[in-house]
């Protein structure tokens, strides 16, 4: 089966966001992967909900929103309002996980969860079986355009034993540092859905540069 390609518009060209929205639409991407930076559990700010009602005007593909912000939960209204598919969440900035990932089902929306390089699938164990997906950082969140993490590799191995072994479906989404190379091995390690926002919009023609993960 082909992966799910989920572009970064944290990397698009913002002066000119329409512009890229509609290469996407006119791309293989499935989704589009929006970056909710706080500049509290990340070391920057991207951008929020006022310019992201503008990209779901634009787009004909489904939002996987990615917050990287603390509290998250305060948010869900905020996120359906969007329109999203799906609302990720980082496990590190959530004390009680089972109750945001319920409330993101209760919604309407497909609940995520995201871990931090520094931390481990096998915390996941109880949690397997309630979410849509698990995304897992190939670099510390925060930037577009960092070296990949190599034990990302091993870690989507671990996840994919965790996930067939306990007959969970959630999907593998792996987000940072993903490029052909890198993309082709964490496909073989089980990887479902690839993030990519430097090697799409950084590329010289980002709809082959979309085609290129999508038939790895
Ligand atoms: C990083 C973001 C990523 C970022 C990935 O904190 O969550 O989605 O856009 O960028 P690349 O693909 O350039 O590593
Ligand atoms: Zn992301």
């Amino acid at each position: 089966m082909k992966p799910i390609i989920s572009p970064s518009i944290l990397s698009a060209d913002f002066a000119h966001l329409a512009d890229d929205i509609e290469m996407l639409n006119q791309s293989d991407a499935d989704w589009i992967h929006c970056d909710i930076m706080d500049g509290v559990f990340v070391p920057n700010i991207s951008f929020g909900f006022p310019v992201l009602k503008h990209v779901v005007k634009l787009s004909n593909k489904p939002l996987d929103v990615h917050l990287m912000i603390v509290q998250p939960e305060k948010f869900i209204p905020e996120v359906k309002a969007l329109g999203a598919y799906i609302m990720n969440v980082h496990y590190e900035t959530c004390v009680h996980l089972h109750r945001v990932i319920q409330q993101i089902r209760e919604a309407g929306m497909e609940p995520a969860v995201t871990l931090n390089p520094s931390t481990p699938v096998s915390l996941l164990k109880d949690i397997i079986h309630d979410v849509y997906m698990v995304q897992l950082m190939g670099v510390n969140p925060g930037f577009g355009g960092q070296k990949f993490i190599e034990h990302t590799v091993e870690k989507t191995r671990e996840l994919r034993d965790l996930i067939d072994e306990s007959g969970s479906h959630a999907l593998i989404e792996i987000d940072g540092g993903v490029n052909i190379n890198t993309g082709a091995r964490l496909i073989e390690a089980g990887a479902d859905v690839l993030v990519a926002g430097n090697a799409v919009f950084s590329a010289a023609d980002p709809i082959t540069a979309i085609e290129a993960l999508k038939n790895l």
